[in-house]
């Protein structure tokens, strides 16, 4: 398989449809059984179809046309990374009792992890990001959501964007970069003026240098209100950046509805999300629910209304949200399984939302294999998509191709 054509062969493929976002009935992403076959030219998709049709001029195919399943490659659309350090003694901490919210307070939580970026070179944060983004690779995400949030100075979000871009640069995934300088409110300043700093200061430094793609704001008892949250989208769309929240994760703060007034994005987390937040999204029907059910596992809350969100079409999309508190999860398989049997989504329903409608949310063209689409993709050693989130804890990705290259994986070895 050389990287400016190529194609591969599978018993059965699994991929949403084009038009975004999905949602609804059109959520499901479409599953077809029978030898088919996927080619590409200079990491563009050229060919979709039977085994037996592929064109000539492509060479022996990789995989067999018995085995493995195709789909598009996982977008993961929300992330933390990149950090440095890990913090299981805060979750052992909460198993024992403690609350997120208490250990935030006490300098844990996100203070600590802004603690062991502030302590930590560029060169070792970056490592730490890469084997993680490697790990990632592995389990099948070829796109990934990078945030700052552990700066919490203008300079240390600067640099934490700065080390965004970094890692996009040396990692195979297409990376996106999300300023989420309203995480936490920096310890001895007000919180009215660390809003009034990334307004006035952060985001229009960060957009003039071409550092983030998108801006996120932490709404939550412990961190940003409704006004924060307003003063912040008024500036990220004087920068002409999209506007995505952590919305109603730990209460019900009313965070969805006022979101999607402002247009986001998108709404993140959503456990605590009121009746008025899933009729918000459903009468916009332009902000997408981004669901973290690793997290939601993770920290034992309550599940979002799924199945409301799901009935209302409103669109859907599935996240790691990996990050040291709440989130050490960094498979888009796992996400997956969470999101089926915890959550309710149909496995088809779930490819969708970690595909297509994830990489809308990025605003990247990405998650679906169509003509013309970049050759993403990856062959899965299962007889079905629902094997994934069937077997969790086992890898199904047996090969991970990025813009036409073999990344890792061996075509030759599936058996499923
Ligand atoms: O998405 N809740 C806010 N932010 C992260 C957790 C960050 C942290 O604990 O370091 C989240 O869950
Ligand atoms: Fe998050």
């Amino acid at each position: 398989m050389d990287g400016a054509r190529g194609a591969i062969v599978a018993a059965a493929i699994a991929t949403p449809g084009s038009d975004v976002p999905r949602r609804g009935a059109d959520l499901a992403a479409i599953e077809r059984p029978g030898a088919v076959g996927v080619a590409w030219r200079d990491g563009v998709v050229t060919f979709v179809g039977p085994a037996d049709d592929l064109p000539g001029d492509v060479g022996e195919p990789a995989g067999s046309p018995d085995r493995g399943t195709l789909v598009p490659g996982f977008v993961d659309c929300h992330t933390h990374l990149p950090f440095v350090g890990w913090r299981a003694d805060e979750f052992e901490a909460r198993l024992a009792g403690r609350s997120y919210a208490d250990l935030h307070g006490e300098e844990g939580g996100i203070f600590r992890s802004a603690r062991m970026l502030a302590e930590s070179g560029d060169d070792e944060v970056l490592a730490f990001s890469e084997r993680l983004a490697s790990d990632m690779l592995a389990t099948g995400t070829t796109t990934i959501e990078l945030k700052t949030g552990y700066g919490l100075s203008v300079d240390g979000e600067l640099r934490q964007a700065r080390l965004a871009r970094a890692l996009a640069g040396r990692v195979r995934q297409t990376c996106r970069v999300t300023l989420l300088a309203c995480h936490a409110v920096p310890r001895g300043v007000e919180r009215s003026a660390w809003v009034t700093a990334v307004c006035d200061d952060l985001i229009p430094a960060a957009a003039g240098e071409d550092l983030v793609d998108q801006v996120d704001v932490y709404v939550e008892r412990i961190a940003f209100d409704l006004d924060d949250l307003t003063r912040v989208a008024g500036a990220a769309a004087a920068a002409g950046l999209p506007l995505r929240v952590h919305a109603d994760q730990l209460t019900d703060v009313g965070a969805t509805s006022t979101a999607v007034r402002l247009g986001a994005r998108s709404v993140d987390h959503l456990n605590h999300c009121n009746v008025e937040g899933v009729a918000a999204l459903a009468n916009a029907g332009s902000t997408a629910a981004v669901l973290l059910p690793a997290s939601t596992f993770f920290l034992r809350g309550a599940a979002p209304p799924v199945a409301a969100l799901r009935d209302a079409e409103v669109p859907i999309a599935i996240a790691t949200d990996l990050n040291p508190g709440t989130s050490p999860v960094a498979s888009m398989p796992e996400a997956i399984a969470i999101a089926c049997a915890a959550y309710g989504l149909t496995p088809l329903d779930a490819l969708t939302a970690a595909t297509r409608n994830a990489a809308w949310v990025l605003g990247v063209d990405r998650g679906t294999l169509a003509v013309g689409s970049p050759a993403d993709l990856l062959l899965l050693d299962v007889p079905s998509f629902a094997h994934v989130p069937y077997r969790p804890g086992r890898n199904p990705v047996a090969a991970t191709i990025v813009g036409g290259e073999l990344t890792v994986g061996d075509p030759s070895a599936v058996v499923g």
